[in-house]
């Protein structure tokens, strides 16, 4: 079996479900169930002996240990992490919590496990910790995308946090020899996303009449990545990855901030014409730009095409559609989130867009 971290919250939960539609092997789900994390998002594994779920910190080491020694996963998949560039802005200390100090206990009680395993198994073992291109820091809008071999400069507290997790598990594996694999994705969109993030956030705003906050003057541009292909490029990765490498996982789909909204806007146009407000359009709002906010993040995906033989299935406009239809049949699952903590972090993040 396999052990996911962080596999209650929007990609781990994703890539659970993949992996047990695509194949039989169980799943150990660890996780603290942060606001981020929701075991709604798993529901449909409520019976399902393959997924075994353990509320629990990845930097507990006694919990840590006993799992390892009790299920003995052949591998290690590390989505467990505080995600939200604009919550590290208002709250970096959780970030290094769990980011860098639970990574740096995570991979002590990983070495500790993976030290005893006979040679075979330790030879076969991995251990994947999943970042983000936001590592590499931002780009002009004419530089060449991000490489594998781009110096790191991270320009955020989360990914300040990131980069110190990736030298982390680079270190394990010069250092101690640990089977480890690094992937750099950019950013993700699709089911399950908590509707803090940009596109989710959109969809529930336009939904309920409500305005469509875009930061400064919304040109900068992010590389999109449908989730689906991002939990497909993990498996292949697992699979055939090189121990010690690091691979950049990316859609080629930049986009300004200011064109994804509006593409959002006109399927919400054709798909939901009774919102309150229409065309959405007219709700888009610019607001004060978030501190330090990167212009541009551009994947080369060259390597792991090239190496690995992956690429993505969707293209931006088969997956933006897919994530709104999905937003509309499952407005449930939205409304469940939006409450309590939810409304407490908007006003206080969105009082600090204020003109
Ligand atoms: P998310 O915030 O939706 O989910 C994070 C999950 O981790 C939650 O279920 C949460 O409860 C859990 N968690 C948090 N702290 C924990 C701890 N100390 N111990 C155990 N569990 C803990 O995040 P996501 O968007 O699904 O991102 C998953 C991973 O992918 C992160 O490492 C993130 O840096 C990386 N990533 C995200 C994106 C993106 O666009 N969302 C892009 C590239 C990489
Ligand atoms: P986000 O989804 O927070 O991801 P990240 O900051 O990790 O890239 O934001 C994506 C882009 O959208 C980013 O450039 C910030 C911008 N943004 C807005 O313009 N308005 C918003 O309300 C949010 C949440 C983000």
């Amino acid at each position: 079996m396999i052990l996911v971290t962080g596999g209650a919250g929007f990609i781990g939960a994703n890539f659970i479900l993949d992996w047990l539609a695509a194949g039989d092997e169980a799943v150990v789900n660890l996780d603290k169930l942060t606001y981020a994390g929701n075991l709604d998002n798993l529901r449909t594994l409520r019976e399902d002996e393959r997924h075994v779920f353990v509320a629990g910190d990845i930097g507990d080491r006694g919990l840590v240990e006993a799992l390892l020694r009790e299920h003995r996963p052949r591998a290690i998949v590390n989505f467990a992490a505080e995600s939200h560039v604009d919550r590290s802005i208002h709250g970096p200390a959780e970030f290094v919590q769990t980011n860098v100090v639970g990574t740096f206990n995570l991979l002590e009680s990983v070495r500790t496990y993976w030290t005893r395993l006979p040679a075979d198994e330790q030879a076969a073992f991995r251990f994947l910790h999943v970042s983000t291109d936001e590592v590499y820091g931002s780009l002009d809008p004419t530089a060449p995308a991000f490489t594998e071999t781009t110096p790191y400069a991270p320009n955020s507290p989360y990914s300040a946090s990131k980069a110190a997790s990736d030298h982390l598990v680079r270190a394990y594996h010069h250092t101690y020899g640990l089977p480890v694999l690094t992937t750099n994705c950019s950013n993700n969109y699709g089911p399950l996303q908590f509707p803090e993030k940009l596109i989710p956030l959109v969809i529930h705003n336009a939904l309920a009449g409500k305005p469509l906050p875009i930061y400064g003057d919304g040109s900068n541009v992010r590389d999109w990545l449908y989730v689906s292909d991002h939990c497909s490029a993990i498996r292949r990765v697992l699979k055939a990855g090189q121990a010690g490498e690091v691979y950049n996982i990316g859609g080629c789909n930049e986009k300004t901030n200011l064109d994804v909204v509006k593409t959002l806007c006109a399927i919400l146009d054709e798909l939901h014409p009774g919102s309150p407000v229409t065309p959405h359009a007219r709700l888009i709002t610019f607001v004060k730009d978030r501190p330090g906010h990167d212009r541009r993040y551009a994947i080369d995906a060259g390597k792991i095409e090239r190496e690995l033989g992956w690429t993505p299935s969707e293209t931006f406009e088969s997956g933006i559609r897919k994530t709104v239809a999905w937003y509309l049949a499952n407005q449930d699952w939205v409304a469940h989130l939006t409450s309590g903590e939810y409304c407490n972090w908007v006003s206080r993040n969105y009082a600090d867009h204020q003109a």
